[in-house]
């Protein structure tokens, strides 16, 4: 704990926001970590479990081992499906209300490999995301932006015989949360790939290039190797764009291997 925070906690607070860290206080957490990181010299590939600046992992995050469960048995009783289960409309995620969803429309697609650049195929790739105001169809999200009738936020598909995924949906908006006063999540898109049983579901995010508000998310930054975190990155690929309909991003997502995509080990709310 910082002797900032420690002030913070022992300051009479007028409401809880009074009791929160500071941006900068959470940016300067942030620059430590990573100047440790880099005169380490390791190579991390994944977000960190227990990293200050995201508070509440520091409460939630594992400390023993995972008790690794068998995997035959949990297909037992875990739930199935088939191909014929899912449905092209629900890679698209503007047509399922009576109107057009407000926001940016964009095109995301890639391929899922596994660490020879080998496409993995028939994966079941699911996603969700907030709206173009920033806002999720959520009871936990009571954040004063806008619900749109016409967007629920979430769509799946499956990747065909070369690894491929397309996903038609609008752009999402940053949103407010309460790891600190006045933090905000770059735009993002949740991922979860369910591998070829349910033991290898693996769940991330995607961001938008150029995002002002990388730099300041304990999220993002709690993956502390910079090329690593720019792999969670899409790119806007004009190839992906349609012609007067929808811009394109691309982002392939790795499974193995050394340039594998940082994954959560849980599912992220935020
Ligand atoms: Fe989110």
């Amino acid at each position: 704990m910082t002797e900032t925070d420690e002030l913070a906690q022992n300051a009479p607070a007028a409401d809880s926001d009074s009791a929160l860290s500071t941006q900068a206080d959470i940016s300067g957490e942030i620059a430590g970590t990573s100047a440790d990181y880099e005169r380490a010299g390791r190579d991390e590939t994944q977000p960190r479990l227990d990293y200050a600046p995201y508070r509440s992992s520091l409460l939630r995050h594992p400390t023993k081992d995972l008790h690794h469960a068998d995997p035959e048995t949990i297909e037992l009783f875990a739930p199935v499906f088939g191909h014929r289960d899912v449905g092209a409309p629900e890679s698209d995620l503007t047509i399922h209300h009576t109107g057009e969803p407000v926001g940016e429309r964009i095109v995301v697609t890639g391929r899922v490999l596994d660490g020879d650049g080998r496409p993995v195929r028939h994966q079941l790739v699911e996603i969700w995301q907030a709206n173009a105001a920033g806002r999720y169809i959520h009871k936990r999200d009571q954040h004063p932006a806008p619900i749109d009738p016409n967007f629920t936020g979430v769509g799946r598909t499956l990747t065909d015989g070369d690894g491929h995924y397309t996903f038609s949906t609008i752009k999402p908006g940053p949103y407010p949360w309460k790891n600190h006063y006045n933090a905000w999540r770059p735009a993002h898109i949740h991922f979860s790939l369910f591998g070829t049983e349910f033991t290898q579901r693996m769940i991330t995010q995607m961001y938008f290039p150029g995002d002002p508000l990388f730099a300041l998310d304990p999220i993002y930054q709690a993956i502390v190797d910079p090329k690593a975190r720019e792999r969670l990155v899409a790119t806007y690929d004009h190839d992906v764009t349609q012609h007067e309909w929808a811009t394109g991003y691309h982002w392939d997502i790795v499974l193995t291997g050394t340039h594998r995509t940082p994954m959560e080990e849980e599912e992220v709310q935020a």
